[in-house]
Parts: C-alpha cells; sequence; structure tokens
C-alpha cells in the first residue's frame, strides 16, 4: 500500500469521524428548545396601600415568583447544602425565626436579629438593619456570600445553578436565557427578589377589617388606637405611629429610639447606619420595623434584646436611655418617660393584638415548594 493512498483513506476517515462527531454531540447548555412566555405576576395589594415598586429591569412574572421561591427554601445555595434563605426567614415566623441573632452554617451566630421579610418590597429606604444595600436584588446576594449564613462564593452558587437541569429550564422560563452560561449572579438576585416582593402581609388584621368596617374594635382596642395614633385629646399619646404609621406601621425610617445606654456616640457597640454614612449623629440609629405580625416574633430590637412585647412597652414608658451631654445626645425628642398606667399600657397592648395576619400562610405561593419531599 503506498503513503499517498493510505493518507487520503485517513482523511476521508477524519471528516467522517468529525462529521458523525458533531452530529452526535449537540450542545448540552443550548436551551433554545424551551419555550419562553412568561406571564405577568400581578401581586394583590390591599386597597390604601402604596404601590410596589418594580424595577424596569425585573418585572414580577409568574415563572420568576415561582423560580424565586424554590431558591428561597433550597439549601443548594449553601457551602454545605444545610441552609436556604427559609432556616432563617421561617414563613410561620413572619419570615424571621426565634433567636435572639441569627444562627448560619455551623451554628455562626451574627451580629443582629433576623428581620422579618413581612412586606420588604415597599421598603424604600435601604435594606437591612442599617440601610446598606439599595435593592432586594443586590440585597440577596450578601446572605449567600456571609462566611457566617450561607458561605458560598457567587462562581460556585452560579456554577451549581448552571448544573442542575431543572434549574437552567426555569432560569430559561422565567428570563429566557439562551444557554446554561448565561445563569449568573444578577439573575439569581432578580428571582429571589420577585419572590420576595410578593410578600405582603396585613390587609386581613383586625385593624385593617375595622377600618374597612367589616368588623369593629372592642373599647380596649379603640383606647389603644386614639393612644397610638395620637387620635383623641383625651387619651394620653403614647407616639408610636409618628415613626411606625400606617399601612406598613412603619415609616422606614432610620432613628435612635433610645435603646443602648451610652455616654458616647461612638461607644455604640453596634453603630447601625453610622457605620454605612460615616456619619457619628447615625450612630446607634436603626431601620424601623414594621409592626404587623409581632405577635409571631419570639425577640425584639436589632439585637433581638426584649422577648415580649411588655418588655417592649415598658421601654418607651421608661423613655429609655439619653446621654446626659446634649452632643452626644441623637435619641429622637419622640422618646421620653409616657408614665402610662397599667390600664393605657392594658389598652395599647389590646390595639397592638390587632395587627396580626396571619391569613399569608394560606398563600400557595408562600409555602415551602419541597414540602413533604
Ligand atoms: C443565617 C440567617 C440568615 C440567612 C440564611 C438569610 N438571612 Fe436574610 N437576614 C438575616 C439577618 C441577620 C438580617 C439582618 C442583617 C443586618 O441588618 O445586618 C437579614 C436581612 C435580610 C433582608 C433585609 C430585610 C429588610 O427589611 O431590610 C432581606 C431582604 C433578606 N435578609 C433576605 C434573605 C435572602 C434572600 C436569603 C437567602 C439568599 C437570606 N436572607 C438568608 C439572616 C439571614
Ligand atoms: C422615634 C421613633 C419611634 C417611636 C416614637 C416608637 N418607635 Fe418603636 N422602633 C423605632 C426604632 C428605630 C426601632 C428599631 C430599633 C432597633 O432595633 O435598634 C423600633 C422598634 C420597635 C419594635 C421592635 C420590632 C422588631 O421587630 O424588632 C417594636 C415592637 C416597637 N418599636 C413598638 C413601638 C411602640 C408600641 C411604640 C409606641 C409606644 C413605638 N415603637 C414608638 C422607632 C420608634
Amino acid at each position: 500500500m503506498n503513503w499517498k493512498f493510505t493518507g487520503v483513506i485517513l482523511a476521508v476517515l477524519s471528516i467522517f469521524i468529525f462529521a458523525c462527531k458533531d452530529d452526535s454531540k449537540p450542545d448540552e447548555g443550548d436551551l433554545t428548545f424551551i419555550s419562553f412566555d412568561p406571564v405577568p405576576y400581578n401581586p394583590d395589594i390591599p386597597a390604601g396601600w402604596p404601590q410596589l415598586e418594580q424595577p424596569a429591569d425585573n418585572p414580577m412574572t409568574q415563572e420568576g415568583v415561582q423560580l424565586g421561591r424554590r431558591l428561597f427554601f433550597d439549601p443548594i445555595l449553601s457551602l454545605d447544602s444545610t441552609i436556604s434563605c427559609s432556616t432563617c426567614h421561617i414563613p410561620e415566623k413572619g419570615f424571621s425565626d426565634d433567636n435572639p441573632l441569627a444562627v448560619g452554617i455551623g451554628g455562626a451566630i451574627g451580629d443582629r436579629r433576623t428581620m422579618s421579610l413581612v412586606n420588604v418590597g415597599f421598603v424604600n429606604s435601604g435594606l437591612f438593619w442599617d440601610g446598606r444595600a439599595k435593592t432586594l436584588e443586590e440585597q440577596a446576594l450578601h446572605p449567600i456570600e456571609d462566611p457566617r449564613e450561607m458561605n458560598l462564593s457567587l462562581s460556585e452558587a452560579v456554577e451549581r445553578l448552571q448544573n442542575h437541569g431543572d434549574y437552567s429550564t426555569r432560569f430559561r422560563k422565567a428570563f429566557g436565557i439562551n444557554h446554561i452560561r448565561e445563569i449568573n449572579a444578577d439573575l439569581l438576585g432578580k428571582a429571589l427578589a420577585q419572590f420576595q416582593r410578593i410578600i405582603i402581609v396585613g390587609g386581613e388584621s383586625k385593624f385593617e377589617r375595622a377600618m374597612r368596617g367589616e368588623l369593629a374594635f372592642s373599647d380596649e382596642e379603640l383606647e389603644g388606637r386614639d393612644m397610638f395614633f395620637d387620635a383623641n385629646l383625651l387619651s394620653l399619646d403614647a407616639e408610636c405611629a409618628h415613626c411606625h404609621n400606617r399601612p406598613l406601621f412603619t415609616t422606614n425610617e432610620f432613628l435612635n429610639n433610645g435603646i443602648t445606654e451610652v455616654e458616647r456616640l461612638l461607644d455604640h457597640p453596634d453603630p447601625g447606619l453610622g457605620e454605612v454614612t460615616g456619619k457619628e449623629l447615625d450612630f446607634g440609629k436603626f431601620r424601623v420595623p414594621t409592626l404587623i405580625n409581632w405577635e409571631l416574633r419570639d425577640h425584639f430590637m436589632h439585637d433581638g434584646r426584649f422577648v415580649s412585647m411588655e418588655d417592649v412597652l415598658d421601654h418607651y414608658n421608661s423613655g429609655g436611655h439619653r446621654p446626659s451631654d446634649p452632643d452626644e445626645d441623637n435619641v429622637d425628642l419622640l422618646i421620653y418617660p409616657l408614665n402610662m398606667n397599667q390600664i393605657e399600657f392594658d389598652n395599647l397592648m389590646a390595639f397592638l393584638r390587632t395587627l396580626s395576619d396571619t391569613t399569608f400562610l394560606e398563600n400557595p405561593d408562600l409555602q415551602d415548594p419541597f414540602a413533604g419531599r
């Protein structure tokens, strides 16, 4: 056999082999064969509530919300696959938990209490107790990378999702990507944000229903309501509504309500907003939390220091701690001894109990998609 002839045969063979290889090995990451036809998600917002703002580049869709829901409840986003967002943000606890301070991967204890995610889509002043994250899209990536929460690098998180058949299909259906390589941290944050915007809670509380005339407040609740809102010259003004105003029962401002006893601003053990702005006058300021569904919480304040609403009211009733030097004092002027008597205290408690609404637990879109797995 001559070499020339062998060469020709080899060439023909190799063309044949390569051709076969191309045919038998389609691009495995291709997603274009899956349909992309997202359906808008219209959240149920109680009448008279503010608009739910959504970024123009991340409108809510059924597919996006459902993808975000799975990601929220899935431990795949933690290093050892033991912790999901819902480990700390438990639906039955109003999307918070029962620890004074957050407990993350390997039992690591954080510096602050897990925030309730009730109505988090309406927060427009910065997320976290100190406001350091601007959007839900951006915020969602923090706990994944936080060494004391989920401790997973974003590149590893993205790789896991790219190699997961069900998730890659869902990312295609939610965001129209053409290839698994297009799954990235940006889309991960968007999906988690879409899900969290549907955590809308409070429209069926006794408070809202009484305001709509569907049922009546008791005499104690009415008295407490007038104290809370300063609605009646004859009842004591408890000042609450200036910071916890309706319908969300928070102004979302950053304030110091005088829980921490310090003589100098820089002595605050947790600087709160001060760490974000670098301003001394912001030390010890934290975002006013919503009071909706406080009954589902076991701890109160950014450091979980109080274990009951009675403790909280004792604090406001005593006027908290105010530094003696006015230059070091940023405790809000609305914080001063209220001197409530026992009847006033009980009436305020009765009103506060009208702020509970657990009907959100029946919303199938807020339930653990892996339950009963
Ligand atoms: C280990 C417990 C833990 C885990 C896990 C966790 N969080 Fe949180 N979450 C917290 C704590 C603690 C804060 C408050 C932290 C701070 O202010 O510094 C918080 C705050 C938030 C906030 C801000 C709420 C507001 O009103 O400003 C959002 C949103 C949130 N978490 C979403 C998530 C998402 C999404 C995940 C999963 C990707 C997640 N969290 C995982 C403990 C946790
Ligand atoms: C000057 C504004 C202001 C006033 C007035 C005020 N609060 Fe607050 N409230 C805050 C701030 C700020 C926080 C968060 C403080 C922190 O965590 O460090 C808070 C936290 C709370 C919490 C804890 C919620 C949680 O989930 O941790 C409760 C409960 C509460 N306030 C109830 C009340 C009641 C009831 C009144 C009226 C008696 C009242 N507040 C008056 C600003 C105020």
